[in-house]
């Protein structure tokens, strides 16, 4: 109770238009509440549909404490489970990745149907019921290939993040895409200060130097200010609509998740040194206008994209403890591309790769300068990041109210 009260303070203290005070950064209990009230609370993404095309597919994936897995079963439905053996608790899929017709726990063969109900349990007494000892569902939506669950007992509802996401997303057909490339980073830093650097290109000319080649670095492209006021925008948004893709700049009420489509420096095609499509196949049929710039779109705390009209680059962040990030990207091109004839890998990765890096390299300066004792909360630029102030005005909306429910999070995190 005292970190939250701690938390609140500081909050309610904070100087509007500054970075947060270096607890939000580096302390293991503000992190806690972090997970408590953000990250077991509200929709996370977490893999494409095309990740898990085929019945017995899953992946899994790691969320705080939640070891989780997410699978298609034998009727074609998404689902979640929590990743945790109903006899004695083990990890019952340790596999990153796989295909399995029933999930069989490693440590004594509790085995169980796809859609996690208990189908054996060797030997267990008389009278056992084997209905009891189902996996724990995790709530589970899928929105245009993108899957999201939920860890809270009761989610908040998902049909807003479909109704505005889906238009965006459907012509790009990135449920029938496959993933070409994909790498995990951990970055030193706190999950705020990715999302932080995410929000703003006031560093990209110094610190970018291939992204820059096809990026633009204008806050009206980065940032959530100004895009309507951009003629540059506006005429490559009317341009795009008029060839059935939504683009128009929009953001949801709570801010939480926003999208729109930018058009790339010089015309460009795609994130390649020469801006030229780094896949010869269009990622959509669907798409038929060549030249459609970069499709943004954010859903905090775990995802941003670019969509092109050759691949599409996704990201999933992931909070691993208070200093340090888990940031997932992954290059998805048409199902029938093929690397070699299609596309070359080291092109479709370059930029991408090495923007990555470069941010991984910043965020981890930023955290250890914050780790000084030195560090104060300093100004963010209005002009260039506005997308960052958003950010933490979002953070801090979302998590306030929520800390001063009581000694307890109103919403259990546990299923
Ligand atoms: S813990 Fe899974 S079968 Fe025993
Ligand atoms: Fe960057």
């Amino acid at each position: 109770m005292d970190t939250r009260n701690d938390m609140l303070k500081l909050l309610r203290n904070r100087r509007e238009g500054f970075s947060l005070p270096q607890a939000f950064y580096t302390d293991p209990a503000f992190f806690q509440l972090d997970l408590d009230l953000i990250w077991y609370r509200d929709w996370l993404f977490v893999g494409h549909d095309c990740e898990v095309a085929k019945p017995g597919s899953f992946f899994t994936v790691q969320v705080g404490a939640y070891p989780i897995v997410v699978l298609r079963d034998r009727e074609g439905k998404l689902r979640a489970f929590h990743n945790s053996c109903r006899h004695r608790g083990s990890r019952v899929c340790n596999a990153q990745k796989g295909t399995s017709a029933r999930l069989v726990c490693p440590y004594h063969q509790w085995t169980y149907d796809l859609d996690g109900k208990l189908l054996f349990a060797r030997q267990m007494a008389e009278g056992f019921d084997k209905a009891e000892f189902g996996l724990k569902p995790v709530a589970c939506e899928s929105v245009a290939g993108y899957i999201f669950i939920c860890l809270a007992k009761e989610p908040a509802e998902f049909a807003p993040v479909r109704q505005m996401m889906e238009p965006y997303f459907a012509p790009h057909r990135l449920g029938e895409a496959k993933v070409a490339f994909e790498s995990t980073i951990i970055e030193k830093g706190n999950w705020k200060l990715v999302w932080e650097n995410n929000r703003e290109c006031y560093h990209c000319v110094g610190n970018h130097p291939e992204l820059c080649k096809t990026f633009p670095e204008a806050p009206t492209v980065t940032g959530v200010q100004g895009a309507e006021d951009d003629p540059e925008i506006v005429a490559h948004w009317n341009k795009c609509e008029a060839a059935g893709l939504p683009s128009r700049f929009q953001i949801d009420q709570s801010g939480q998740f926003r999208a729109t489509r930018v058009p790339l420096l010089r015309d460009a095609a795609s994130y390649t040194m020469n801006g030229k499509p780094a896949v010869q196949r269009g990622l959509s049929h669907a798409v038929t206008e060549g030249r459609i710039g970069s499709l943004l779109l954010y859903h905090y705390p775990t995802t941003w994209n670019h969509i092109l009209g050759d691949h599409a680059v996704t990201f999933r962040v992931l909070p691993i403890s208070a200093t340090e990030t888990a940031v997932t990207t992954k290059w998805l091109v048409h199902k029938d591309a093929v690397e070699g004839v299609d596309y070359d890998l080291a092109n479709l990765t370059h930029v991408w790769t090495e923007t990555n890096d470069q941010d991984r390299r910043i965020v981890e300066e930023n955290a250890f300068g914050i780790a000084s004792p030195a560090y104060e909360p300093g100004p963010y630029s209005q002009m260039h990041e506005g997308g960052v102030l958003q950010f933490v005005d979002w953070y801090t909306r979302f998590i306030e109210p929520r800390l001063s429910e009581g000694g307890k999070p109103a919403l259990r995190s546990v299923a």
